[in-house]
């Protein structure tokens, strides 16, 4: 039977997000229900789907052990929230990122929530603590954060309100990790959790060194691409510090009076809607990407990270 599947997941949202944890949890050989607002959506995602697990099929990028038809067959949408929790282990909600219809969409689904479930969302900013205070089942609640294209990009930020379960994180983590995604698990809520803190540090820098006139745009993005990027795809800051001296604690001996001291030099964090900076910006990306090819230079990237992902799990597996 092509439809054997392991515990049923629950998709609440059907957009961009939602469409890519349902193709994640079906590679992992997970019944997959997927829920929406509106039914067209429900409907369009199943067609979007059907679409691109076959397509990744063609591609040779298609994730798990069961082929496209298998995975497609597993996913089924539901115009019903009670009957799309029904039974689930699992549910992770990809609503558009408001706090207030966050809350709205979890006390739904509050009355449906097992003591074998556990509910996470997908919110790239707002922690669990922001809109679930008024729950019963709040303790079952955290933040589950996908980097997009998460069928590509792996890593899921998995953030705990203040009255979530350990075994809640747990359980969460453990299932993320069975189907090939990677989590990192934060003990408490920050703001903008760990990927965006530190990708905001950078992009500080960056806004900062081009206001200054120091490099052009391109330039900059060059510095990443062909300098830090290459080495961060393998391995992380602390890493390169351990690696480039004899361990970490001779690299901070060595060389962290060196980075203080660039470090003093630092602005505090430019303020990005500042918009004549970002008009010369667009201005001189327009010369290779101008906005009627955005979309096309999207998939482009979304290719080049499906090649790197394969890459990667080859080196792995070596
Ligand atoms: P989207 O706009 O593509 O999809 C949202 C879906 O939710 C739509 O299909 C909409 O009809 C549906 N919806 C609206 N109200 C609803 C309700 N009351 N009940 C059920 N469904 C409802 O948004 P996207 O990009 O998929 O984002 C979803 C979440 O994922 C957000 O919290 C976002 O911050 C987060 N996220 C987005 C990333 C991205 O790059 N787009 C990356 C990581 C996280």
């Amino acid at each position: 039977d092509v439809c054997e599947s392991k515990e049923k997941i629950a998709i609440v949202g059907s957009g961009l997000i939602g469409q890519f944890w349902a193709m994640i949890f079906s590679s992992g050989g997970h019944k997959v229900t997927i829920y929406d607002i509106y039914p067209e959506q429900v409907s369009k995602a199943l067609q979007n789907i059907a679409a691109n697990l076959a397509l990744y099929e063609k591609q040779g990028c298609l994730r798990g052990q069961i082929n496209a038809e298998q995975q497609t067959c597993l996913i089924s949408g539901s115009n019903d929230l009670q009957e799309c929790l029904k039974g689930a282990v699992y549910v992770q909600e990809c609503v558009p990122e408001s706090a207030d219809l966050k809350r709205k969409v979890f006390e739904q689904m509050d009355p449906f929530i097992t003591s074998e479930m556990v509910v996470a969302t997908s919110s790239s900013c707002i922690g669990v603590s922001q809109f679930v205070g008024g729950m019963a089942n709040k303790h079952r609640t955290l933040v589950a954060h996908p980097v997009n294209p998460p069928y590509f990009v792996p890593l899921v930020e998995i953030v705990p309100g203040p009255w979530t379960l350990p075994e809640v994180t747990a359980k969460t983590r453990a299932l993320l990790e069975a189907v090939g995604q990677s989590p990192v698990t934060l003990s408490k809520e920050v703001p903008g959790f760990a990927l965006n803190r530190i990708q905001y540090s950078i992009i500080n820098e960056c806004w900062n060194m081009y206001k200054d006139g120091l490099l052009s745009a391109a330039d900059i993005d060059k510095v990443m691409v062909d300098g830090l990027g290459p080495r961060y795809a393998f391995i992380g800051p602390l890493e390169t510090m351990h690696l480039n001296a004899d361990g970490i604690v001779d690299y901070c001996k060595r060389y962290a009076q060196g980075a203080y001291s660039v470090c003093s030099t630092f602005t505090p964090p430019p303020i990005m809607y500042d918009v004549p900076t970002a008009e010369r910006v667009l201005e001189e990306m327009q010369a290779t990407i101008p906005l009627e090819k955005v979309a096309d230079r999207r998939k482009w990237r979304d290719q080049r990270l499906a090649a790197l992902a394969a890459l990667k799990t080859q080196l792995k597996e070596k």
